[in-house]
Formats: structure tokens, C-alpha cells, sequence
């Protein structure tokens, strides 16, 4: 999602509307504006395109110099004018615009409702200008209605908040980006550099917990509870193509970085530290009870997720199958009504996995969809579907989106063995305090890489092989497509144990192979790695630091000690950077790698 703010002298409008055509390029399926017109607030939301918005605007005659603008990339609710931002309280007093998730948004809304509010969207969002206006009504200032509500707020959000009458912008960050432009007497707030850089290079990063307050008379940093911080502006140097890839070369690279941030939206409020149980959007206790046998459908890297989920039902005891979703009609596995068919696509638009699902649906199974894309067709179809909140993905060559699907359907094996066998898996215990650390683990990992040092080292070799064990292997597989799909290198994934069955005929000097050791008969592992030593293969083992196979090894990437059924996504991380820094010394289109479509909607 996207957020713009402007206050100053100029027409707003303007700068409210650039600001969310800048922002286009982060993908979207609604957007809206609302300003201060003199009279009050008038607001103009829609789902579709910017240039429909503005169509809209221009009509109507909008006008005013204080005023937020939103586009926003569903995760709760439909794309909808309804779910559209900005949101309002009942009587239009209060504009807001938000990013990010409120986890405790169906217990305020219930709380709001039972005072009296009514609400017109699915969103989380709409809570918060019924929460402030709920402390207005107590009689406070609008600041303070301002600070107590998001002092109320569970979760994550970048907010931006315009009281009617007042020319005034007050905003707020925790756990979503947040920045503001200063240019003389004029003011922005955005989410993202780009969408002001044409008015001006002069930023402000706000830090979690900072609140500020915005007139025509300056910007006015505080934290949460008022007291007066210092930030200072900083000057950005970026050309607008680079601004749109907040600064990196490419998006696969700002999206590969954008993975904490993404993972931690996937399980945000999704874990009850109480006792682990998964509350998966609106799943109702016990959903999964009668679930006898799992088939995952899918095609390209969402099926690598999908072979993920698989193996981590089986491990949990419930039977399950990766099915490519473009055999599954001539595979015609059976089904019974108690088979539940997931359908993993991040688009949630490929054609292939589209007619599986229809298909399941036909045979009379139950059909679940994971997905990033609220309102797409997979959602349409199935029967219920799982959002992964990664954001849009724009690099042809999928990745944050991968690790979500491969944690959403970790997840989700572990909430239908607890449901169908009626006791939560032993996984859980080491899996959900590894889970929570991930974001950061991931960070850290991807500050401390030596991923294009390795790709510069063997960038003239002849072929390039994965090889993983148990949930290594669905990442070895990812990580050889992911190589050929954007170095147009040849690179081949294979289950550790399979080499001596065949690819080990094609091993030479000139194939490095890439080693992946998820903690699961890591011995086993090694051995087929040093197999390959032995034909003069170079390895490259990804493994913690104070593993045995980093002696063995002629290199090695290192991801931190975790759970088992976690560690192969940090390794996928360092695949993916190896394959991005390899393709970006051979010159290659990143973003677009040569005949590949993002979305695939043709059979
Ligand atoms: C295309 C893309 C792949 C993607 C596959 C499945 O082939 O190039 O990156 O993995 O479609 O897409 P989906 O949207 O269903 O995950």
C-alpha cells in the first residue's frame, strides 16, 4: 500500500494525486483521496486505477491545500470502493489513511459497535477513525483523540489522521515505513520517497514509535506519549527510476531485502502465544477436522512452495501431494469429500492452477487457496483462501512471495494436523520461537551475505546444481529455477540422495554445487556433497557457521542455527541472492528475464 500527505500552501490536489501515480509502481487495486475543502472533509475513493480516480476528481471539482491519498493492496476485504482508503468515523470528522495490519481490529470494532458505530468496510482500518472519533465524542483535543486511539492500536501501521477544519496532518509509525518531505512551508508525508520526489529531495525517516504533527508553520516530532524527539533530514540523491526501486538496482533486489518485512506481516497476529493455536483469517476452530488427505496444486516457484507444504504435513501426520496444478488433469488423483485441495499462487490468476482447482471443486473436494492477491480469481473460486501480505511483487522472478507461501503453508500444516488429529503437532514447540525470530535472522543474514562474492567466484562455470534433503530439497529445486530463470544459465535441483542415480554422470569441475543442510540427515547430505568433491566439483555448503560440512566445503553461506522446518528458507534466501548477483555480472534483465510472464493466464 501506498501513502501521501500534503499540507502547505499549493493545491493539494495535485501533489496528492502525483504522489499516488509515483506510487503505482508498488501495484495496487484501489485508491483514494480525501482533502480539506473549505466545508469540511470530501473524500473520493475507488477500487481500479489512479487514472479513474482522477477522472473522478476532476469532475467533482475537489479542491483544498491539506489532504491524504492512499492506494491500497488488499489484505482484509476485497478490492471495493467500500474497502477503499481513506476511511472515515460516521459523520466525516475524521479522514484516515493506513498501512499495515491492526491486530486487534475485530475486538475494537465489536467494542465500537456495541457504542453505537456503524461501519461500511471488511477493512482493519476503519477502526481508527471510529476509535478517534469514540475519544472526540469523551471531549478531547483532536491530538490527544489522536494519541489515545493508536495507543489502543495492536499491530503494525504507518497511519496519517486529518480532522475536518483543521489544516492540520497528524501521523504516526510502528512497524510500516514512514517518511516526511520538507520543502520551505510546504509538507509531505509518504510511505515511500518516490511518491514526493518531484516536489522535493529533502527526507525525514521516521523510527518506530514516532508520532508528528503537521501545519503549515513546520513538522513537530514527538514519541508516544508527546515528549519532543529530534529528527533531521537527510537528502536523497535518486533518479525517479531508482526512486521507484527505493533505491536498489533492481526490484528483484529491493524485494529479495523486502523479506523481514514481508514475513513478519505473513504470521503477524496469525500465532496465539498463548498456546500456539493458529488462528488463520475468519478459520473457525476445528475447520480442518474431517481433513483425511491433502493435494497442493500449483506451477513454477509456487509449486516448490507447495512441495514445501507437503512434506511439512506429512512430517506433521497428515497425508498430503505436490501436484503440479498443469498435470492434475491427466494425473486425476482420487478424491473423496474429505480431501482438501490447496491451490498456491501468488497472482492467484495462472491458468493452470485455476483449472486444477475448478476441477477439485468439480470432484467434490473441499479447496483452499493461498495467495497474495485478495481479490483475484483463486480467491473467487475456492472455497476459502489464505492471504500471504507480502506486498506486490513486480520482479518477474518470484521471492518474497515464495518464503510467505512456504511459512503460510508451514503454518497451515501445522493448524490441520491439530485440527484433524486433535493434538498440535511437536514441531510447534521449536518452530514458533524460531518463526518469530526469522524476520530478524533474516535481516541480519541479508546485511551479512557473501552471496555475490561466491557468484563472482564461479560466474564462468558450466552448469550450477542444488542439492537438498527433506525440506531441502523443494529449496534446491527453487534455487536452480530461480538461476536458470534470470542468468539463462543451466542449473538443476535435485534430492541429495538422487545423485548417484543419475546427475552425477554431468559433474565436473566446472559445476559448483550448491549444498543445502536443513538439520535433517545432514550426514547423509555431506556424504553425497563430498561425492561430488571427489569428480572435482567445487561445494558450496549453506549451513550454520559451526557446522561439520563448513570444513568440508571449498565455501560457504551461512544461516543462523533454527528449527528444522525453517532453515531451508534461510537458505533460499542466499540462493536467491547468489542467482541475483550471477545475473546482474552477466548483464541479464533481472526484472524481465526474456520470455517469462509474471502471471501466466494462457494453458
Ligand atoms: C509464472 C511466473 C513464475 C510463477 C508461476 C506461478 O510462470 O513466471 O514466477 O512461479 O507463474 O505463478 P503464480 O502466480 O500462480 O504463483
Amino acid at each position: 500500500c501506498g501513502i501521501i500527505g500534503h499540507v502547505g500552501d499549493g493545491d493539494a490536489l495535485e501533489t496528492l494525486l502525483t504522489g499516488l501515480e509515483n506510487l503505482e509502481y508498488r501495484g495496487y487495486d484501489s485508491a483514494g483521496i480525501a482533502v480539506q475543502n473549505g466545508s469540511g472533509i470530501a473524500v473520493q475513493k475507488r477500487s481500479g486505477k489512479v487514472a479513474e480516480l482522477k477522472d473522478a476528481v476532476t469532475e467533482t471539482s475537489l479542491e483544498g491545500d491539506v489532504g491524504i491519498g492512499h492506494t491500497r493492496w488488499s489484505t482484509h476485504g476485497p478490492p471495493t470502493d467500500e474497502n477503499a482508503h481513506p476511511h472515515t468515523d460516521c459523520t466525516t470528522d475524521v479522514a484516515v489513511v493506513h498501512n499495515g495490519i491492526i491486530e486487534n481490529y475485530a475486538e475494537l470494532k465489536s467494542w465500537l459497535r456495541e457504542r453505537g458505530h456503524e461501519f461500511t468496510s471488511d477493512t482493519d482500518t476503519e477502526v481508527i477513525p471510529h476509535l478517534i472519533q469514540y475519544h472526540l465524542d469523551q471531549g478531547t483535543d483532536d491530538e490527544t483523540a489522536f494519541r489515545r486511539a493508536i495507543d489502543e492500536l495492536e499491530g503494525s501501521y504507518a497511519v496519517a489522521v486529518m480532522f475536518s477544519g483543521a489544516h492540520v496532518l497528524y501521523a504516526a509509525r510502528k512497524g510500516s515505513p514512514l517518511v516526511v518531505g520538507i520543502e520551505d512551508d510546504e509538507f509531505f508525508l509518504a510511505s515511500d520517497v518516490p511518491a514526493f520526489l518531484e516536489y522535493t529531495d529533502s527526507v525525514v525517516y521516521l523510527e518506530d514509535g514516532d508520532v508528528v504533527v503537521v501545519d503549515e508553520d513546520g513538522v513537530e516530532f514527538t514519541d508516544l506519549d508527546g515528549a519532543s524527539i529530534t529528527r533531521e533530514p537527510e537528502t536523497v540523491d535518486w533518479n525517479p527510476e531508482q526512486a521507484g526501486k527505493g533505491g536498489y538496482d533492481h526490484f528483484m533486489l529491493k524485494e529479495i531485502h523486502e523479506q523481514p518485512t514481508s514475513l513478519s506481516q505473513a504470521i503477524e497476529g496469525r500465532i496465539d502465544p498463548a498456546d500456539g493455536h493458529l488462528s488463520l483469517d475468519g478459520f473457525e476452530p476445528d475447520t480442518f477436522e474431517s481433513v483425511e488427505d491433502v493435494q497442493l496444486v500449483a506451477c513454477g516457484t509456487s509449486y516448490h512452495a507447495a512441495l514445501y507444504g507437503s512434506l511439512a504435513l506429512n512430517r506433521a501426520g497428515v497425508p498430503a501431494t505436490a501436484l503440479l496444478a498443469n498435470e492434475y488433469s491427466v494425473t486425476s488423483p482420487p478424491v473423496s469429500e474429505d480431501t482438501l485441495v490447496i491451490a498456491v499462487s501468488q497472482s492467484g490468476e495462472t491458468a493452470d492452477t485455476l483449472n486444477a482447482l475448478r476441477q477439485a471443486d468439480e470432484r467434490g473436494a473441499d479447496t483452499l487457496t493461498v495467495t497474495n492477491v485478495v481479490g483475484s480469481t483463486a480467491a473467487r473460486v475456492a472455497d476459502d483462501s489464505l492471504f500471504i501480505r507480502a506486498g506486490p511483487e513486480i520482479g518477474v522472478a518470484a521471492t518474497k512471495t515464495f518464503s510467505s507461501q512456504a511459512v503460510m503453508v508451514t503454518l497451515l500444516a501445522q493448524r490441520i494436523a491439530d485440527d484433524a488429529r486433535g493434538d498440535p503437532p511437536a514441531d510447534l514447540e521449536s518452530l514458533l520461537p524460531d518463526l518469530s525470530r526469522m524476520p530478524d535472522e533474516i535481516d541480519t543474514l541479508l546485511e551479512t551475505s557473501d552471496a555475490d562474492a561466491i557468484a563472482r567466484e564461479y560466474i564462468d562455470s558450466q552448469a550450477y546444481f542444488f542439492i537438498g534433503r527433506g525440506l531441502g530439497f523443494p529449496v534446491a529445486l527453487e534455487g536452480a529455477l530461480k538461476f536458470k530463470e534470470i542468468t539463462y544459465e543451466h542449473a538443476e535441483g535435485f534430492a541429495s540422495g538422487e545423485l548417484k542415480h543419475g546427475p552425477l554422470a554431468l559433474v565436473t569441475p566446472e559445476t559448483p554445487v550448491f549444498a543445502i543442510f536443513t538439520g535433517e540427515e545432514d550426514e547423509k547430505t555431506l556424504k553425497n556433497a563430498e561425492e561430488t568433491q571427489t569428480r572435482g566439483a567445487p561445494v558450496i555448503a549453506i549451513c550454520p557457521d559451526d557446522h561439520r560440512a563448513v570444513e568440508v566445503a571449498d565455501d560457504h553461506l551461512e544461516i543462523p542455527e533454527t528449527d528444522s522446518n525453517l532453515a531451508g528458507l534461510h537458505a533460499n534466501v542466499q540462493l536467491q541472492l547468489v542467482s541475483y548477483y550471477a545475473a546482474d555480472l552477466l548483464g541479464r534483465p533481472i526484472d524481465k528475464p526474456r520470455n517469462l510472464a509474471k502471471s501466466v493466464t494462457v494453458e
